[in-house]
């Protein structure tokens, strides 16, 4: 049985003392949420140390927003992947649409990225997704396909366990417009297909695939009711403790 998942992605939010009372807030209605149902909170690089301390004890992984593409070395302003686990992160998000849109994060640096997390001992949430107008002209299975296969294709099978994949279609995103669950469905059944082509349906069907865009309590219900959808990334659904538990608890 493939693992169902909530993960909080916080993006630049809060200031550590904000960040450290949501996540013990989190922590403590975590003993809510059914053994079956993992959840991550991904705070900001500068709240990790502080927020590892408030979610320990709780089940609540703690999860990155993004990592170097290198091990090391003269790269202001990066935070590679050995300081990652050594605040006790266990997941890190790759590839959000904020940082391929704002960023210039491409595929073949997501690739760089994602086997230094795996090599490290990091699980990546890999996001995938297209925007507006790649939906408007038809190309949503195309572009998610292209995504998917530029990072996963180079992993090896042993390797393709510790990766979730989110999709996020960016017209969804902080927009309060969420895909339908039949839109969203298909594509996370197009994503498993992707992965049973080159690693096998077995293995496709152990990979946990969340959905995110605008994804919140009163819609949860409806999106996890879907077979290929595992769980979610959230955004500003996170940022509230009552709300980001409220989803878990829709499964
Ligand atoms: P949102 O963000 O829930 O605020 O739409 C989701 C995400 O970008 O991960």
């Amino acid at each position: 049985m493939r693992k169902k998942i909530v993960a909080g992605n916080w993006k630049m939010n809060t200031t550590v003392a904000e960040g450290v009372e949501l996540a013990k807030a989190v922590a403590a209605k975590s003993v809510e949420v059914p053994a079956g149902v993992d959840l991550v909170v991904a705070p900001p690089f500068t709240h990790l140390v502080c927020v590892a301390d408030a979610l320990k004890g709780s089940k609540v992984a703690l999860s990155a927003q993004n990592c170097a593409d290198h091990e090391k070395g003269a790269y202001t302003g990066e935070v590679a992947v050995n300081m990652l686990t050594s605040v006790g992160c266990e997941y890190t998000i790759l590839g959000h649409s904020e940082r391929r849109q704002y960023y210039g994060e491409t595929d073949e640096k997501l690739v760089v990225k994602t086997k230094l997390a795996l090599e490290a001992g990091i699980k990546v949430i890999l996001c995938v997704g297209e925007n507006l107008d790649e939906r408007e002209a038809g190309k949503h299975f195309e572009v998610v396909k292209n995504q998917t296969e530029a990072v996963l294709y180079t992993l090896t099978a042993e390797q393709l366990k510790s990766i979730v994949v989110a999709y996020e279609p960016v017209w969804a995103i902080g927009t309060g417009k969420t895909a339908t669950a039949a839109q969203a469905e298909e594509i996370h059944a197009c994503i498993r297909k992707v992965i049973a082509a080159k690693f096998g349906e077995e293995a496709a069907e152990e990979v946990t695939i969340l959905y995110g865009g605008s994804c919140k309590p009163s819609n949860a219900k409806e999106l996890f009711a879907e077979k290929d959808i595992d769980g979610g990334l959230i955004g500003g659904a996170a940022l509230k403790a009552d709300d980001f538990i409220q989803i878990a608890l829709s499964f």
